[in-house]
């Protein structure tokens, strides 16, 4: 199981430090959540902060960069920039954007591709763009704010995706996000999740490898 803690949840008087604290506890991956104010009903950080923890860490970090945007195809290049491993964007902008062509862009742009889903959106919503994704997110909270309860329901997206990956021979990675712990991670694990964001589990732990192992 890849284990990416949010640094959402870190102290961000010492980005740089936190980033480093993460990938020496064992992180698999760092997640960035990037939120515009208005997909979702807070303001993190830009494509500047993940700019600058890209130059904090070592060159192989793997930085997963999870779009909360209204416009993540017009801020794409910034994020491609600054160095992003995997970029997400998520279907819920689906008619505003063409999420298609984004999901290339990235691609194009040296990234990988990933596309999100919130709680609330039927799974049936991904069905077109699951051959054009590397990573499938599946929200496991409202996004927005860190620290809030894993909702269960969300892990029958998760076994849904999982069978469809084996009946289309596809070979997206599915990620979870939101609320996750060493108590919420054999669920996910045995629903099919290959990637665990945490946030609150991870950098609030009193020892974050030994979080970070136990939800491996
Ligand atoms: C929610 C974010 C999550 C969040 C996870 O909007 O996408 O990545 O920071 O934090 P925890 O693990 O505290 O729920
Ligand atoms: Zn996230």
């Amino acid at each position: 199981m890849l284990i990416a803690p949010s640094m959402l949840a870190c102290d961000f008087r010492h980005i740089s430090r936190e980033a480093n604290r993460a990938l020496q506890a064992g992180a698999d991956w760092l997640h960035l959540d990037v939120m515009d104010g208005s997909f979702v009903d807070n303001i993190s950080f830009g494509p500047d902060i993940c700019a600058a923890i890209r130059a904090s860490v070592p060159a192989d970090a793997y930085l997963d960069a999870h779009l909360m945007i209204d416009a993540p195809d017009h801020y794409l290049p910034r994020f491609l920039k600054a160095g992003m491993n995997m970029i997400t964007i998520h279907v819920e902008r689906e008619g505003h954007i063409d999420l298609r062509t984004t999901l290339a862009a990235i691609r194009t742009g040296g990234a990988q591709a990933g596309l999100a889903i919130n709680p609330a959106t039927p799974v049936s919503k991904l069905l077109p763009y699951l051959t054009e994704a590397d990573m499938i997110l599946v929200m496991s909270v409202v996004p927005g704010f860190g620290g809030q309860s894993f909702m269960e329901h969300v892990l029958d997206k998760v076994r849904f995706l999982d069978a469809q990956r084996t009946q289309r021979d596809l070979h997206y990675l599915i990620q979870m996000d939101g609320g996750i712990g060493p108590r919420q991670a054999p669920l996910c694990r045995q629903a099919g999740a290959d990637c665990l964001v945490a946030g609150s589990s991870t950098f609030k732990a009193p020892d974050m490898a030994a979080a970070i192992r136990s939800m491996k």
